[in-house]
């Protein structure tokens, strides 16, 4: 502010061609819409220029030369109409931990950092839109720190020099095409489970940006999850095993279901939840320690995104009381569509026997089927419990898991 309520820019010699304007337009921000700055200085030509570049947003780029050529003023005018980031209108609710999801999306389909000043007019738009039902947990933020801390380098975590010491001779071979089988059908359903968190990050607004984070960690992961058993499964034998029809149909439902809570339910805390028990199955009936080091990290991965799902329906459940019917009926519109396809393919059925009895022997076959048969126990009670968390009572619970597709994911 200068003398008699003027304000004032000194720009000495500096000309509007040698930066000046970032002076003014800096002076310019702290004058009141409808005053005027009054710039002096000894460049020519300054009552002549106008700010280079395009006009700041609140400023005019009026010019009217007021004392001599060597002197302008420049009047703040009023920005330009904004979207977005209006304040909120919406009373934020009481009840749990508070997040971002509460307020406000741009209602014109920009999508400015959360914290950021308005858009202004004349942004592009989204031309996909963003879906209506916010995508948040509370434990979003945290479990994307967990997951960048928990990264691994498949060259250098898994001692792939470990895979040789299989055992020699036909038993050796026998797990070996066990294992290929079963790695192949984990390849297929870690496929569908990177599809699935890329496509909902690419509908995810930067307003919910630590989902955003965590979908795209999590879509990495299963990239990462993708190589080391296409890498292991290829370490002794040049082809993959059976992906069978019944398996693809149960993706396929899975991958095509549009809306990110029904999708989560199914994959995260139902098929993810259900790979869990199987990756520490296989780790515990690992032929070698390479086998057991790739179960191992990826059932660590596979248990934050379960850990995300879960977060995420609960408080989604919280929020939308007709959310827990929905769930009901996506898992029952799932199980009737999948009604007439087989299910888990009996070759990995028959692979995870073998690996669990580690021979072909009577007896071994039978503790090889009883721990596969425990196996699926464990991934019903983990199912049923999860069910729990979301809202269902224990007999529904009980139902619903038992719905779940047999194909495990
Ligand atoms: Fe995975
Ligand atoms: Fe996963």
């Amino acid at each position: 502010m200068g003398e008699g309520g003027a304000w004032n820019l000194d720009l000495g010699d500096l000309g509007l061609d040698r930066g000046a304007a970032v002076l003014v337009r800096r002076a310019l921000a702290r004058v009141p819409v409808g005053e005027s700055l009054a710039v002096a200085g000894t460049a020519p030509e300054l009552a002549i220029h106008r700010p280079p570049g395009p006009a700041p947003r609140d400023m005019s780029s009026g010019l009217r030369n007021r004392v001599s050529a060597a002197r302008a003023v420049w009047s703040a005018a009023r920005p330009r109409p904004a979207v977005g980031a209006a304040p909120s209108s919406r009373a934020r609710p009481t009840g749990p931990a508070p997040g971002p999801w509460w307020r406000p999306l741009p209602p014109t389909g920009a999508w400015p950092p959360r914290g950021a000043p308005p858009v202004e007019a004349g942004a592009p738009h989204s031309s996909s839109g963003w879906p209506a039902r916010p995508k948040w947990a509370d434990e979003a933020a945290a479990l994307y720190t967990q997951a960048l801390a928990s990264q691994w380098d498949p060259a250098t975590a898994i001692p792939w020099e470990a895979a040789s010491n299989t055992a020699a001779g036909p038993e050796g071979e026998l797990l070996e095409d066990a294992l290929v089988q079963v790695l192949t059908f984990l390849i297929e359903n870690e496929t569908a489970a990177l599809l699935v968190p890329a496509r909902f990050a690419s509908q995810t607004h930067p307003h919910f940006r630590e989902v955003l984070q965590l979908l795209a960690i999590q879509a990495a992961d299963e990239a990462r999850h993708i190589e080391v058993f296409t890498r292991r499964a290829t370490l002794r034998r040049s082809h993959l095993g059976l992906s069978s029809a019944g398996g693809q149909a149960s993706l396929k439902t899975l991958v095509d279901e549009p809306d990110f809570a029904l999708a989560s339910l199914l994959l995260s805390v139902l098929g993810e939840g259900s790979f869990v028990n199987l990756l520490w199955f296989l780790h515990e009936h690992a032929p070698d320690e390479c086998t057991r080091a790739i179960m191992r990290l990826t059932a660590q991965d596979e248990a934050r995104h379960v850990a995300f799902g879960v977060a995420h329906l609960v408080r989604q459940a919280r929020q939308e009381p007709g959310l827990v019917d929905r769930m009901a009926a996506a898992i029952e519109r799932r199980h009737d569509a999948l009604r007439n396809t087989s299910g888990l393919n009996a070759e990995v059925f028959d692979a995870l026997v073998v690996l669990a009895a580690c021979g072909l022997g009577p007896a071994a076959i039978a503790r090889g089927h009883a721990a596969v048969v425990e196996l699926t126990r464990q991934m019903h009670a983990g199912r049923r419990n999860r069910l729990r968390l979301l809202g269902f009572d224990a007999q529904r619970a009980e139902a619903l898991s038992g719905l779940h597709t047999r194909n495990f994911m």
